[in-house]
């Protein structure tokens, strides 16, 4: 028996005004998304924006249903829109915000496992990574890649 290591990096910033510009406009726009999200039974508001290769901005949050699991996450219905109406342009960039009681939680949250799943399968389709800033009222976190955050995960290649 031999151990397997798997060793993943993030990029930690100490605030929001240590990032470039073009990243903190992202962040605004996941935070404007949070606040619209429809999160009646969880009051937990989750925004995404997502920046594709052609220079769009494509947003999502989380939609709840009182049947629970009919909701969906914030991060997938940002990626199966902006799949859906731009089919052949890849994701490059994703933030994505929390509120909860109407404040930013003071640390990063990331995204659950499904949502790592959905992320990759959008990696692999454009062969390409998509950069992804977790933000906070405090510590922003910056993965250079959704497959730093799954780096087990299951992908096509697994059903050949
Ligand atoms: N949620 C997201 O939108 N993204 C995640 O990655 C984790 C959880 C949503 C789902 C649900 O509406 C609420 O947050 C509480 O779980």
């Amino acid at each position: 028996m031999k151990f397997l290591e798997i060793k993943t990096q993030i990029k930690q910033f100490d605030n929001i005004d240590e990032l470039p510009q073009a990243d903190t406009e992202l962040v605004m726009m996941a935070r404007a998304a949070a606040e619209k999200s429809y999160s009646p039974y969880s009051n937990f508001k989750v925004g995404t924006a997502l920046l594709l290769e052609n220079g769009e901005i494509v947003t999502g949050n989380n939609q709840e249903n009182a049947a629970y699991p009919s909701g969906l996450c914030a991060e997938r219905t940002a990626i199966f829109w902006a799949n859906s109406q731009y089919p052949d342009v890849p994701v490059i960039k994703m933030a994505i915000t929390a509120i909860k009681n109407g404040k930013i939680l003071p640390s990063p949250v990331a995204p659950c496992g499904s949502c790592r799943q959905v992320m990759i399968e959008t990696e692999n389709r454009f062969n390409t990574e998509i950069e992804t800033i977790l933000d906070s009222s405090g510590e922003i976190w910056v993965a250079d890649k959704a497959k730093d955050f799954l780096p087990l995960f299951f992908e096509g290649k697994d059903l050949e």
